[in-house]
């Protein structure tokens, strides 16, 4: 377990957020650099993630008694307070973003007590593997975020790119916590593998269907040229781009999250943002 906490730069750090939407400027409806496909698909991603990482919570609050090894239930804790921070900042922006108009965002955002359900159907490996490959998504969407000038350039609005990117950097810095207790509750591989097959299967369809039902359910979107074109471009463009062949790592036996190197990724934008010039420090409470 040492080995992973090298290698992913330390122990996470819990940093208590709070981040200024719309201050001074108010949020433009789309503020993602104009773009409503982009726009629409940052406001459901942000909509998911509050009731969506309260049940990674859940998942490995389901083997706390489970876990022994002190540098593991360390890395759990802070694993689990930088996703609640997650999704409190993640909430204050859709409030923002609702108040704008995302119809389907905010319903996805009340979801809560649906996946609760969902989630007590799922034997408690399962539901551990499932949030174990949803990290890897987000790890690799991370690494993407924070190593693509490109990505920097199309956030749009500063305080949204800002919660990104302090979003990014803390999904890096605990990228294997949850997959580590897999394993030392002895999670079966094929289980891991098997979930993943799944969610590489979905995921994108998924999310793309997700964010045209998204546009439909928002009038002022209706300019199907523009959204036609924007999709083109995002499906082309860095964030999409070789996505699968990233996630695919994951279906391999013997596959370790710390087996993808972001350690001076995680280094070079840690200084960045919360160095002494940290561009962030002022939004530590
Ligand atoms: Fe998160
Ligand atoms: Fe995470």
């Amino acid at each position: 377990m040492t080995t992973s906490v090298q290698k992913s730069g330390g122990y996470p750090k819990v940093r208590r957020m709070k981040f200024r939407f719309g201050d001074p400027e108010p949020m433009t409806k789309y503020y993602a650099g104009d773009d409503i496909v982009l726009s629409h698909l940052v406001a459901l991603l942000s909509a998911a993630f509050p009731p969506g990482e309260e049940s990674f919570i859940r998942s490995v609050r389901r083997f706390a008694d489970q876990i022994t090894d002190p540098v593991l239930k360390k890395r759990v804790a802070a694993f689990i307070g930088q996703e609640a921070v997650h999704g409190q900042q993640h909430s204050s922006l859709n409030e923002q973003l609702f108040a704008l108009g995302y119809p389907l965002p905010r319903f996805v955002s009340r979801q809560g007590e649906l996946v609760r359900r969902a989630e007590r159907l799922a034997p408690p490996a399962a539901h551990l593997a499932i949030t174990a490959a949803a990290e890897h998504y987000t790890a690799v969407l991370a690494a993407r975020v924070l190593s693509s000038p490109e990505i920097q350039s199309l956030a749009g609005d500063p305080e949204v790119r800002n919660l990104l990117n302090w979003h990014a950097l803390e999904e890096l810095e605990h990228k294997s916590v949850t997959f580590d207790v897999y394993r030392s509750i002895d999670g079966p591989e094929w289980l891991r593998i098997a979930i993943m097959s799944v969610m590489y299967l979905f995921t994108i369809p998924v999310v793309g269907l997700g964010v045209l039902a998204s546009i439909i359910a928002d009038p002022p979107a209706w300019q199907p040229i523009t959204v036609a074109r924007q999709s083109y471009r995002l499906i082309r463009g860095p964030i999409v781009r070789g996505l699968l062949g990233e996630i695919q790592v994951y279906l391999k036996p013997g596959f370790h999250p710390d087996q993808v190197d972001t350690a001076a990724l995680l280094q070079r934008w840690q200084t960045e943002l919360f160095g002494a010039q940290g561009a962030l420090v002022d939004r530590v409470r």
